[in-house]
């Protein structure tokens, strides 16, 4: 038998949830140096994927899902971004534009890695969608993807931009976000904003990653990630966490941004979109599973995300 804890996994996540802990670290220290520490980027990247599980099981939790779809939440957000430590090992660099799309590259590591037998054949193909597309923008997520993997998918995707909201108003907060050239080669640390980048903000709610040249720019960018929420208790926690107000606070005041505000606050909140997620409990593992994806259209909110 492998000594290697993907091979010893139990053929489902319910029974051994913890074995999907014990297999991400066990992955992890595949980066360490010999002193046990990890590059400060994959360092930043190994403890957003604990957050975002956290997160992912909080909003699962607030939105009503029922207690093994938290847990499977919870498992999806700890390897959601399991494809950024061999990007950054093998490219230094976290640009997806320049490198590899780390939700493809994530998905297909945990196929290699034996973890499809973890979550077994009826969940397997949700975690997968989830792992995949979440950094994906609307145009690059196939059609058809609905019920609870459309849940999943989104809710995914809620507690990423939860956490890195949180993670780069504290960066900012602590020193300016000085690794952000790290991760984004082509901004500046500089507050002034783009004035095509508020533009966009106000007229489309998003912000294309290409455009952006400053760090006020960026935090424009998480500003849209407002109207993005797929569920309603994702942006509640957000709302909680203060990620508006700290937004005003860093950001330069101005007329333009005001309005920006405005639109933010005043956006209808999102539904909570658990429609699937009590069918799916009903499962046999061995039937066909009804979350495949089809042909209907995608009912996510999806939007290109950053490096992360
Ligand atoms: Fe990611």
């Amino acid at each position: 038998m492998s000594n290697d804890p993907a091979r010893t996994l139990k053929p489902t996540v319910e029974q051994a949830p913890h074995l999907l802990r014990e297999w991400f670290d066990h992955y992890v220290d595949r980066f360490r140096a010999p002193d046990g520490s990890l590059p400060p980027a994959l360092e930043l990247k190994y403890r957003h994927s604990l957050r975002v599980a956290a997160d992912a099981r909080a909003v699962a939790k607030a939105a009503g899902w029922p207690s093994p779809r938290i847990r499977l939440a919870e498992a999806c957000g700890l390897v959601h971004d399991v494809g950024r430590f061999a990007q950054y090992a093998d490219h230094g660099s976290f640009n997806d534009a320049d490198t590899l799309d780390h939700g493809a590259a994530g998905r297909k590591l945990l196929e290699n890695e034996g973890l499809p037998e973890h979550f077994g054949p009826a969940l397997w193909p949700q975690v997968a969608c989830a792992v995949a597309y979440h950094n994906r923008g609307t145009a690059d997520i196939p059609p058809g993807i609905d019920g609870p993997t459309a849940d999943l998918l989104g809710l995914i995707r809620d507690a990423d931009k939860l956490d890195i909201m949180d993670l780069v108003l504290r960066s900012v907060a602590r020193d300016g976000f000085s690794d952000l050239p790290d991760m984004l080669p082509h901004i500046r640390l500089d507050r002034a904003v783009t004035p095509d980048v508020l533009t966009q903000a106000l007229s489309t709610r998003s912000v294309a990653i290409g455009t952006l040249h400053t760090l006020s720019d960026f935090l424009v960018m998480i500003a849209t990630w407002f109207h993005d929420f797929n569920n309603r208790a994702a942006r509640q926690m957000a709302v909680e966490r203060g990620i508006v107000q700290r937004l005003r606070q860093v950001l330069p005041d101005s007329p333009a941004l005001g309005r920006l505000f405005q639109a933010i606050t005043t956006s209808a909140d999102p539904p909570d979109g658990m429609q699937g997620a009590a069918e799916c409990e009903q499962d046999d593992d061995n039937a066909p599973h009804p979350c495949t994806p089809k042909e209907t259209a995608c009912r996510l909110n999806t939007r290109p995300m950053p490096p992360r």
